[in-house]
């Protein structure tokens, strides 16, 4: 084959090999679902009152949601596979994004009164909430994946080492998918004097990974821990699922979190849908100082178990927060969409709305109640990053 018939090939050939691999995940999917699903109705019960992971585990049970929630819509499949082959959306950044700066604070101890965030990327969040230091979803890993070598690379890296991040008291886990449960980050943490505060069932990994039990805090929804006299953490409902393999769907629990300190309060969304429970949770723990709320990875497909850009804003008002830092974007290519857009319509939903936003660049610590600020980081010219570095974010709907 000539040069230019490789050339001219090359593309149909990556198609057709990008459409077959679709294909195979697709089934794989499927199976799992109605494996999942099997398993719920076989044991016609909810098991969010057993005692240990252990014991759920063993039993082959699985967790259910607060309400009826499809994975996938129904008779969604096929379109989905079509968007993912005939869409022509940038699903991942043109050009090289970072190195993005990290602020030294997260390498000394946090404050012993008020309320910083510093977003290192996706789900994982730096919180210092009047003088203890939590970390959500970490993953330092270059991919979210079971293996080294394929599935989706994050866009830019970590603006801190690991190791840079020091005084963290508490590592909080949303559910057990591999953009939020990371092995690697999980198994170095855990070399630390930290605890673990997890939904119950993920106790089951940190154990195989290594992590001793007395590192590890498991909760149903609406238990919570308290940290010394002033903190606690509250597990809430949260509308997802979770698995790790192929057999393994809905066999451990996925949540919310409230996370309260002395003088302050953060909800922590995880993953999840839009649900009415959510004003339950407003009710009794909010009102919120900032809300974590995942924006991107949406779909029509997926509507019932992602928020997206608009239930966010209206999960963010149902739960009765202030300002929204909007997560699980903008790090790794998980759906469809053009890799901005979720930042793009959270913002137009939120200006509607009235609504403060926090989206500060990758690294930089922000010291509630700075909002709105919206550094519009992910535009990525070099002089936006140099003004957001100096701490002159570029934009703000405000001004
Ligand atoms: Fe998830």
């Amino acid at each position: 084959m000539s040069y230019c018939n490789t050339r001219r090939w090359k593309p149909k050939i990556q198609m057709g090999v990008r459409f077959f691999f679709i294909i195979v995940c697709i089934s794989i999917i499927h199976v799992s679902i109605v494996t999942g699903c099997r398993n719920v109705n076989k044991d016609n019960m909810k098991v969010n009152d057993m005692t240990t992971s252990q014991k759920q585990m063993e039993n082959s049970i699985s967790f259910d949601n607060p309400v009826p929630t499809n994975i996938s819509k129904p008779g969604s499949l096929w379109s989905t596979v079509w968007d993912f082959v005939s869409g022509d959306e940038i699903r991942e950044p043109v050009n090289p994004l970072g190195p993005f700066e990290v602020d030294l604070r997260v390498s000394e101890p946090p404050a012993s009164e008020g309320l910083k965030v510093c977003w290192i990327g996706h789900s994982t969040v730096i919180i210092d909430i009047d003088g203890l230091r939590f970390l959500t979803d970490p993953i330092w890993s270059r991919r979210c994946s079971p293996v080294d070598m394929i599935g989706p690379r994050r866009f830019f890296d970590p603006p801190a080492a690991l190791d840079q991040v020091k005084f963290v008291d508490g590592v909080i886990i949303s559910h057990d998918h591999y953009d939020h449960l990371d092995e690697a980050t999980i198994r170095r943490l855990g070399e630390r004097d930290i605890i673990f505060y997890v939904p119950m069932g993920v106790g089951s990994h940190l154990r195989s990974w290594g992590i001793p039990e007395k590192k590890i805090r498991e909760h149903h929804w609406w238990e919570g821990t308290r940290i010394g006299f002033d903190h606690q953490l509250v597990a809430t409902p949260a509308r997802h699922f979770s698995g790790r393999g192929i057999f393994d769907r809905n066999k451990t629990l996925w949540a919310s979190w409230v996370i309260t300190g002395k003088t302050h309060r953060v909800f922590f969304g995880g993953d999840g849908g839009f649900f009415q429970g959510m004003k339950t949770i407003g009710e009794l723990y909010g009102p919120f100082d900032m809300t974590l709320l995942e924006i991107g990875a949406y779909h029509p497909g997926w509507g019932e178990i992602h928020l997206g850009p608009k239930n966010a804003v209206k999960a963010h008002s149902a739960v009765r927060g202030k300002v929204l830092m909007p997560i699980h974007w903008g790090t790794f290519k998980l759906a469809l969409h053009t890799w901005t857009a979720p930042a793009e319509e959270v913002i137009q939903y939120a200006k509607t709305g009235g609504l403060p936003l926090l989206m500060p660049r990758p690294g930089r610590m922000v010291e509630l109640p700075e909002a709105p600020l919206i550094s519009r980081w992910w535009e990525e010219p070099e002089e936006n990053r140099q003004l957001a570095d100096a701490g002159l974010d570029s934009f703000s709907y405000a001004k």
